[in-house]
């Protein structure tokens, strides 16, 4: 009895059928990476620049606490006020986060310290926002800022989908 070329044997078929499950495990895994390597072309930097407020009555080397008006995420509309203070050394500012580098707590000024203090771990930090004591790791973060007359504005950049 002659065999019929056209069918597989069964070698082929569990060859061809291991290739198969290969190209889509390799598919399934790769659109993920895919996705992951070309997602920035979907994306562009946006900078704002948020209003801090009128600082010709920041008294030198002594920080003043502002609240300024930020979104609290990139897919709500809504806003959460943060806190970020101002300290003028020598006709020169300097505006930092309250945030604590450590674990994120909301540093404070103490003007009896003349040093910020983070309540949760004892975290200090000098005048110009270096740490100088306890847990944190790094400085406390500074804003980009510019002044217009005597209003000060922080630089706010966020990534948004196109
Ligand atoms: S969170 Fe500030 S010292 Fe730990």
């Amino acid at each position: 009895m002659a065999r019929d070329s056209r069918r597989l044997s069964r070698r082929q078929f569990a060859f061809l059928g291991t290739q198969a499950v290969g190209a889509v495990v390799t598919l399934l895994l790769g659109i993920p990476i895919v996705g992951f390597i070309l997602s920035p072309l979907f994306h562009r930097q946006q900078v704002v620049w948020r209003q801090v407020g009128d600082i010709s009555g920041v008294p030198d080397r002594q920080p003043t606490k502002f609240e300024v008006s930020f979104p609290l995420d990139e897919w709500t509309s809504s806003n959460v006020n943060l806190a970020v203070y101002v300290v003028k050394l020598n006709n020169e500012y300097l505006v930092f986060s309250n945030t604590c580098t450590h674990m994120q707590c909301p540093v404070r000024w103490q003007s009896d310290l003349g040093q910020f203090l983070c309540p949760c771990h004892g975290g200090l930090y000098d005048i110009t926002g270096k740490n100088i004591g306890g847990p944190p790791p790094k400085p406390l973060p500074q804003y980009v800022h510019r002044i217009d007359g005597t209003t000060l504005f922080i630089q706010n950049s966020f990534t948004e989908s196109i």
